[in-house]
């Protein structure tokens, strides 16, 4: 139960998985030419992501090294160089520090360029390890999932609806609650019950990440028809869990893509988009944005079960929480934050 509310256990997951370990902050996708860029603060150390002259996506303390201002405000944007606001230290998009006004006044600190992170894209998504001592990353991080999901969602798909949300629970709640379909009849009775079995869910360990698929109810059809046109994503949804805090769920024609970001032991924000084929047109907004209004549905109700257990476990009335039989995919996730947490 301590995993849920410790705050000295909160503060060492901090360290241990979201400074170390390759977290997916975006996709390549939204850094398409030199100079764009975005800027992240959820992990809670303010990154610079950019896309630099000879096309490699960086990422950099968002830090100036001056007197330490944050160097970029804007969430996103296109530049050929980024200016501190303090006094106007200027940085190139490889991080390197371009001018110092009045340099008379730091001979010696010209070289003095922004604080490079560990960065690489992996499956079209952007992975930083937000600690200057993280070791480089491994590019076999997500191992087969990688090609997997490169096969449902292109590194080319169009980042769309950007969400954000704060709830008052533990960000390892926040992912448990998605682990598991045994609480899809009670749960979600009236909205996506309908549509899949009770409590029927295949489970795949991959390293220290996860391959649900839930079976919709139609999968029943395919007896009929000749197994080659038999496809996945049609008849299930498919939710991978991308250790620490990554939730990508693959749908018929797109993909839902959920991050959980601590704040504090009983705090989590998540940010979340939709990945669809390209940039949508008023026909296709309209479309897409009725299929998240089903599934952001869905996650409000998985949500409030887990700011109810939340509150609960603060009561002290459970020492420990149970995970049966059909919920080892919590207990594989757990068992991996204390392996990465040692
Ligand atoms: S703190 Fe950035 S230029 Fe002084
Ligand atoms: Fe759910």
């Amino acid at each position: 139960m301590s995993a849920y509310l410790d705050p000295v256990r909160h503060d060492r997951e901090r360290v241990a998985l979201f400074r170390r370990v390759p977290l997916l902050v975006g996709r390549a996708s939204q850094l398409a030419s030199p100079g764009d860029f975005f800027t992240h603060d959820a992990s809670g150390v303010p990154l610079l992501i950019v896309r630099d002259d000879a096309g490699t996506i960086r990422a950099f303390l968002n830090v100036c090294r001056h007197r330490g201002t944050r160097v970029e405000a804007a969430p996103c944007g296109a530049k050929k160089a980024f200016v501190c606001p303090y006094h106007a230290w200027t940085y190139g998009r490889d991080g390197a520090l371009l001018s110092i006004a009045h340099p008379s006044g730091f001979a010696g600190f010209e070289r003095r360029g922004l604080v490079e992170v560990p960065c690489a894209e992996i499956a079209g998504f952007i992975a930083v390890a937000p600690s200057p001592d993280a070791p480089p990353i491994d590019r076999t991080w997500l191992g087969p999932l990688a090609d997997e999901l490169l096969g449902f969602m292109p590194a080319s798909s169009h980042v769309y609806a950007p969400t954000v949300m704060s709830k008052a629970m533990s960000w390892k709640l926040a992912i448990d609650v998605f682990l598991e379909s045994y609480h899809l009849r009670p749960t979600h009775k009236q909205t996506i019950y309908p549509l899949f079995f009770d409590n029927l869910g295949l489970v795949d360990r991959v390293g220290p990440h996860l391959r649900n698929v839930f079976p919709k109810r139609s999968i029943r059809e395919l007896a009929n028809l000749p197994s080659d046109t038999w496809e996945l994503r049609r008849r299930a949804n498919v939710l991978y869990h991308l250790f620490p805090n990554t939730l990508v769920l693959v749908e018929p024609d797109h993909a839902a893509v959920l991050h959980l970001w601590p704040q504090g032991p009983d705090r989590t924000l998540l940010t979340s988009y939709t990945l669809v084929p390209e940039p949508p047109n008023d026909k296709a907004r309209a479309y897409w944005d009725a299929n998240n209004a089903i599934l952001y549905g869905a996650i409000e109700e998985d949500f409030a079960m887990g700011e109810s257990i939340q509150r609960g476990l603060a009561s002290g009335a459970n020492r420990d929480v149970i995970f049966g039989a059909f919920e080892h995919a919590l207990a594989h996730f757990h068992r991996q934050i204390d392996l990465h947490t040692q």
